[in-house]
């Protein structure tokens, strides 16, 4: 009986969030959480799953779904700290699923494809921070989450898309470095340059799914949906985000700022400038408001999809789980989770 009703649930979210899936498709996608379900409790593990997931990873399991928590990269760094179960599985990017390893190492971390990378997290490199710390001495080094362990390594501290504001405000002098997205550090450098006259020194990274929102593409939707309000994430080029802010008015913030402003807005329509499936997660706990969505999809995200969660979960025991594990020298991970902790004072 409970399983009938979890497996109906699920269709009906999942038709919420993506109202043209296909009837078949949705029916293999129910045997494979079927066996999802029972394989978690079978070998006691949690799964974690970020917003730009294909909206099947992103279904909870109090709606029928595989997923133990849904949120964005800082959320998901807190849940994985607290995580009690003895395995965790990352439904994310590899950066995401290595903070979870630094954070909780009594843990077995599991990603489903080491093809789920980062733009950002590998434009840089721990020499490379090492460099501008030689070439700028004393500036405290804040690095973005989107950065591999050995570059947070490097850092005096971490930030998220949701506390950049707040810790990079939390330093005095007149510099620091920001690294690696220089377009999120462009638009914290106009804020903080008009609060507290502090100059960012940034790095040229880049986040290949939101440097596509151009000015022109913004400017383009808002003429077919002059009354929809613009929600783009801080990774968005800054004249974008100037572009975005005029007219009917938006929000410039991390994936949950964009989730909560959308549940404050009296507005009906919305233009996201943001990865596709947020708007899968948007139609979910919005179904009465309307998501303009320029569907570009991160292609590392990507990576992770049912069918490779479940074959992960199959091989967790067997000579097979190899493939999948997160795993790191002690000495690293000691170093990576100082910045982090650091963070996490301010989450
Ligand atoms: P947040 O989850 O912190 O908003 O980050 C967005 C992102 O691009 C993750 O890769
Ligand atoms: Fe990296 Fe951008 Fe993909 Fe996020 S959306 S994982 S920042 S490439």
């Amino acid at each position: 009986m409970t399983n009938i009703l979890a497996k109906g649930s699920f269709a009906s979210k999942l038709r919420m969030m993506n109202p043209s899936v296909h009837p078949q498709e949705v029916a293999a996608m129910e045997e494979a959480v079927a066996e999802i379900s029972e394989l978690k409790r079978e070998k006691n593990v949690v799964i974690l799953s970020h917003y730009y997931m294909g909206p099947e990873l992103q279904v909870t399991v109090q709606e029928g779904g595989i997923a133990d928590f849904v949120g964005d990269s800082l959320g998901l760094s807190v849940a994985a700290k607290t995580a009690d179960a003895a395995h965790i599985i990352f439904c994310g990017v590899k950066f995401m699923a290595e903070t979870a390893k630094i954070l909780n190492p009594g843990k077995q971390v599991w990603l489903p494809s080491f093809e789920a990378g980062c733009s950002l997290a590998e434009s840089i490199s721990g020499a490379d921070v090492r460099a501008l710390k030689a070439r700028y001495p004393g500036v405290p080094v804040v690095a973005y989450i989107n950065t591999y362990a050995e570059t947070k390594a490097e850092a005096d501290i971490c930030c998220t898309s949701r506390n950049a504001m707040d810790i990079a405000r939390s330093f005095g002098g007149d510099k620091l470095i920001f690294l690696p997205d220089v377009f999120m550090g462009r638009n914290l450098q106009t804020r903080i340059k008009a609060e507290t006259g502090k100059d960012l020194i940034l790095w040229d990274g880049k986040c290949e799914v939101h440097e596509q929102f151009t000015p022109q593409r913004i400017n383009g939707l808002k003429l077919v949906h002059p009354k929809a309000q613009v929600l783009v994430h801080w990774e968005v080029p800054d004249d974008a985000v100037a572009e975005a802010l005029t007219g009917a008015g938006g929000v410039v913030g991390s994936t949950s700022d964009i989730i909560r402003f959308v549940g404050e807005s009296a507005n009906r329509e919305f233009i996201l400038g943001s990865e596709c499936d947020l708007g899968a997660t948007l139609r979910g706990m919005y179904p009465e408001k309307q998501f303009i969505v320029p569907c570009i999809k991160c292609p590392h995200m990507k990576q992770i999809t049912l069918q490779r969660t479940l074959d992960t979960l199959r091989a967790i025991g067997t000579d097979k789980q190899e493939a999948y594990r997160i795993s790191m020298e002690e000495e690293l991970r000691l170093r990576a989770l100082k910045p982090i902790e650091r963070m996490l004072e301010f989450a």
